[in-house]
């Protein structure tokens, strides 16, 4: 297959950086340039991060020698595709110039996620929210385009909670969050305030995870999507663990569980929806289970289960799964790497089912 062109725009952030390592290493992209902010802008990459590197990997030699560009499609190489790791204010303004100028732009900012006309993508879940495309292209007269990647917060949950909506209903959901310093980007909290603690506040955090997961789940119709309709409430806090979010949910359902066991089992065989399996095999992202379920009694953790799946990182990993406090409630704790899953994988993925239904 011909490999794509792209482009990574804010290449030096915590999600930046991961998006470098997957698509230098990755058969079917071909970064054509890299930006940042003007105060990165004119350096060579590897100066640029010779002390903020954060991954094991060395940085990749080709991109090490190419000198960051501002953010702005005059001032970058044209390609297919713009990943996108900006914070959401500057993606509010600049991500939409990426489209109109052509690109697929597939963003993991929040700014553009709750539009009507844009995919809030998970492609397990909802490869058929892609149809937006053709809408928004309408709307918004762009030759190119926009996708979002959930926040890294929902992207556990919504895993979690998709398998239990299709088969039990779902009433209401209660969730709270122990989430990793990674996902804070760079330079992130200080160590002074979260070693040994727990902060029990992340700006933006609950609106985001109480209103995605009502996007991702709902149905595609012809003129767009119908959220689904269940509340949830959630707590979100900063914990002093480098990587990995774990998280609680406790499900009131519409239907009686009569076993705890059937609960178990509907999230064992989910592998996604039939839309996805059709696509699948075409996806080198996609693990081959995206719910990997642990029966031990103290089991997700962050240090053991960050990297679950058939591709590292890209599994959720779900256990303690028992009943609440009734016939109709579940209680459970899953684990999903923030910024793997929860960030650049989710942007490569999402960027190989792009190619694959040929929307670039
Ligand atoms: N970290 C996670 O786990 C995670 C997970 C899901 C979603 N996200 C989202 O992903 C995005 C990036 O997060 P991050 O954690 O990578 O942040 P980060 O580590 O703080 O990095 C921010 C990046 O944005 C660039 N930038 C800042 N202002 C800019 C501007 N005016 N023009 C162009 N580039 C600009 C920075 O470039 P300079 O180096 O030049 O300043 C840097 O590359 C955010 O929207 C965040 O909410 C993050």
């Amino acid at each position: 297959m011909k490999k794509k062109s792209c482009v990574i725009l804010a290449a030096t952030g915590t999600v930046g950086q991961r998006l470098v390592d997957m698509l230098s290493k990755h058969p079917s992209f071909d970064i054509v340039d890299i930006s940042a902010s003007k105060r990165s802008a004119g350096l060579k990459y590897r100066d640029r991060l010779k002390d903020e590197w954060h991954l094991p990997s060395e940085i990749p030699e080709e991109i090490g020698e190419m000198t960051i560009k501002l953010t702005d499609p005059k001032e970058v190489e044209p390609a297919d595709i713009a990943f996108g790791a900006l914070p959401s204010s500057e993606a509010k303004v600049i991500e939409p110039k990426f489209a109109a100028a052509g690109y697929y732009v597939q963003s993991k900012a929040s700014a553009m996620r709750m539009e009507a006309d844009v995919p809030l993508l998970i492609p397990e879940l909802n490869v058929d929210h892609l149809e937006l495309i053709d809408i928004q292209r309408k709307n918004r007269d762009w030759s190119g385009a926009i996708t979002t990647d959930p926040n890294c917060t929902t992207v556990g949950f919504a895993f979690a909670l998709k398998p239990i909506y299709e088969e039990f209903g779902i009433k209401s959901v209660v969730a709270n969050t122990w989430q990793a310093i990674s996902g804070s980007g760079i330079p992130g909290v200080p160590g002074l305030l979260i070693n040994e603690n727990i902060i029990p506040f992340i700006k933006g955090e609950e609106e985001k995870v109480e209103s995605e997961v009502l996007k991702i789940l709902g149905k595609k119709e012809p003129s767009g999507v119908r959220n689904a309709e269940f509340r949830i409430a959630s707590t979100c806090t900063r914990v002093p663990i480098t990587d990995g979010h774990f998280e609680t949910a406790y499900i009131n359902t519409e239907r009686k569980i009569e076993n705890i066991e059937d609960v178990i089992s509907c999230l064992k065989k989910f592998k996604g929806t039939p839309e996805f399996l059709k696509i699948k095999q075409k996806l080198s992202y996609a693990p081959d289970d995206p719910i990997v379920y642990r029966s031990e009694i103290n089991r997700p953790q962050p240090r053991l289960d960050r990297m679950a799946g058939t591709v590292p990182g890209m599994a959720t990993t779900i256990g303690r799964v028992r009943r609440g406090i009734d016939d109709y409630s579940v209680n459970l704790c899953l684990l999903s790497h923030n910024t793997i899953r929860g960030a650049a994988g989710s942007s490569v993925l999402g960027a190989e089912v792009a190619i694959a239904l040929d929307l670039v």
